[in-house]
């Protein structure tokens, strides 16, 4: 899928008031500084779309981003990030979980990993939260032109093993880089495949 437009449309700080619509929509989730906003520019072909600084807790509201006038990206707050003060964070936390569990337009949430990093507490407690709850993710490692390929590909498979220690499947997994691109089409590919899924389908357990 190529992206022809991408306009920014809004930004709340709960789910209840974000747009109403029809449109599938793509949030982007994960560890404060991981990369969700550069992400969502790489995707856009725009340098500054979303927000993105290299400072952490730069996006603190639910963004939604228009595209091809036909389905939705979400620029999410990081989650666990510490500098807002206890009662800021748990504010934070409350945002993204009510988000993820009552937005009905939600298609898929993709959960960025920095995969420099070994799999952290924080991640993995999130992720178990999704699949208790039945929230549909995949997992978008970030950062890759950041690590040899071959420190890549051990990361990688660490963190494949550590998932597979609690999960008998994997979820769909992207390696994406938001300065060389990698992994950009891959990911605007699958998004489109998973629109293109209809309703009967996806309802089949
Ligand atoms: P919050 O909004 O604070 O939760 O952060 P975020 O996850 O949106 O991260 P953001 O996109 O603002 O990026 C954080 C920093 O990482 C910035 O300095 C980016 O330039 C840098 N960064 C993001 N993605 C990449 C990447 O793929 N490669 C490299 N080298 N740097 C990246
Ligand atoms: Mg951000």
């Amino acid at each position: 899928m190529e992206v022809k437009k991408a306009v920014f449309v809004e930004s709340n700080s709960d789910w209840s008031k974000c747009p109403k619509h029809l449109l599938p929509e793509f949030a982007f989730i994960g560890r404060s500084n991981v990369g969700k906003s550069s992400l969502i520019n790489k995707l856009t072909n725009q340098k500054s779309l979303a927000k993105t600084s290299s400072t952490p807790g730069k996006t603190l509201l639910i963004n939604h981003f228009l595209v091809n006038d036909s389905w939705y990206l979400v620029d999410l707050p990081g989650y666990g990030f510490a500098k807002i003060g206890m009662e800021g964070r748990a504010k934070l936390d409350k945002m993204i979980k009510d988000y993820v569990l009552h937005r009905e337009e939600l298609f898929n949430l993709f959960v960025l990993i920095d995969c420099r990093h070994e799999p952290q507490k924080n991640d993995l407690e999130f992720i178990e939260f999704l699949g208790a709850n039945g929230v549909p993710f995949s997992i978008i490692f970030t950062k890759a032109d950041k690590l040899s390929k071959s420190k890549l590909s051990t990361n990688v498979q660490a963190y494949k093993n550590k998932l597979l220690e609690e999960w008998e499947e994997l979820p769909p997994i992207f390696v994406t880089s938001s300065e060389t691109g990698l992994g950009k089409d891959e990911l605007l590919d699958y998004i489109d495949s998973i629109m293109k899924v209809s309703p009967d389908d996806s309802s089949v357990e």
